[in-house]
């Protein structure tokens, strides 16, 4: 891999959660490209190693480790192992999400919703909190994954609409809180992307993806590349001045 032009991210030690999958696997491949250094982490164990193992042959330095954002105790040791390792923690990208099938609000049991929201929300809390920790005297960048579930509604998905708006209120909590610590905090919401989440959605029902394509100006899924591309950007020295902004990467589906 060659580190690209501008190198944003050079010499920087960025936590990428959700790494074994979709934006969060891109996050991986765009992160590095850009000269980070990147700790992957989310459960799945092969997927991790596979991914870091791919960007070391590309010459980038990465590791991986097993996580589940919902437990604050894994969370604050994965932080502390990237620190203890590479000396600083520079950027966060808290990605790790969960959706639900589809289903009416009224028939949603509690477990489910108790998934989504300790997944979504609790994940984000529980990150946030070890991050900062790990940034309060260095200053540093993260950026949450909201989506546009977190600024619209739509049917059949309540818990995850809530959780993701409450991505975004972390977020701005965060922003005005630790700013005089020179830690920025962003969010990212994205649209419609290509990635199992959404490929499962769309093998259940082939009618759900020209409807959803529909949803958009521009009519389309996101790669994973695209959105990943917006949180290196908000991770980044670029975005210096952005805090507390929450970015839609959703080919214009908002602003109709
Ligand atoms: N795709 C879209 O259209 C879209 C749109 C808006 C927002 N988003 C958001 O984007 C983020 C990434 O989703 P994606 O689309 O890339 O789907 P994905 O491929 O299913 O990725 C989800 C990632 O989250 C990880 N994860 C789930 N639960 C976890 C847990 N308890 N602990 C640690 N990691 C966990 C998964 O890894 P493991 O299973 O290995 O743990 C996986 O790496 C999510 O927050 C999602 O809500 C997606």
């Amino acid at each position: 891999m060659t580190v690209g032009e501008g190198a944003a991210l050079a010499g920087r030690v960025a936590l990428i959660t959700g790494a074994s999958s979709g934006i969060g696997a891109a996050a991986a491949r765009v992160f590095a490209r850009q000269g980070a250094t990147v700790v992957l982490a989310a459960r799945r164990e092969d997927r991790l190693s596979e991914l870091a193992a791919e960007l070391r042959a590309r010459g980038a330095e990465a590791s991986h480790r097993t996580l589940d954002v919902r437990d604050g105790e894994q969370v604050r040791r994965t932080v502390e192992f990237t620190v203890e390792r590479y000396g600083r923690l520079d950027a966060a990208f808290n990605n790790a999400g969960v959706a639900l099938p589809r289903t009416p609000m009224h028939l949603i049991d509690d477990t489910d919703y108790d998934r989504v929201t300790e997944t979504n929300l609790r994940g984000v809390w529980n990150c946030l909190r070890h991050e900062i920790t790990a940034m309060l005297e260095t200053g540093g960048a993260i950026v949450n994954t909201s989506s546009v579930g977190g600024l619209v509604a739509s049917s059949t998905a309540a818990p995850y609409i809530a959780s993701k708006h409450a991505v975004i209120g972390l977020t701005k909590a965060a922003a005005v809180e630790y700013a005089p610590h020179r830690i920025r905090v962003n969010a990212i919401a994205p649209g419609l992307t290509r990635s199992e989440m959404i490929d499962d959605w769309f093998a259940r029902s082939p009618e759900n993806e020209a409807r959803a394509h529909r949803s958009a100006p521009q009519a389309r899924a996101a790669d994973p590349e695209e959105v990943a591309e917006a949180a290196a950007w908000l991770c980044s020295d670029k975005a210096s001045f952005v805090t507390g902004a929450t970015l839609t990467v959703d080919g214009g589906r908002t602003a109709w």
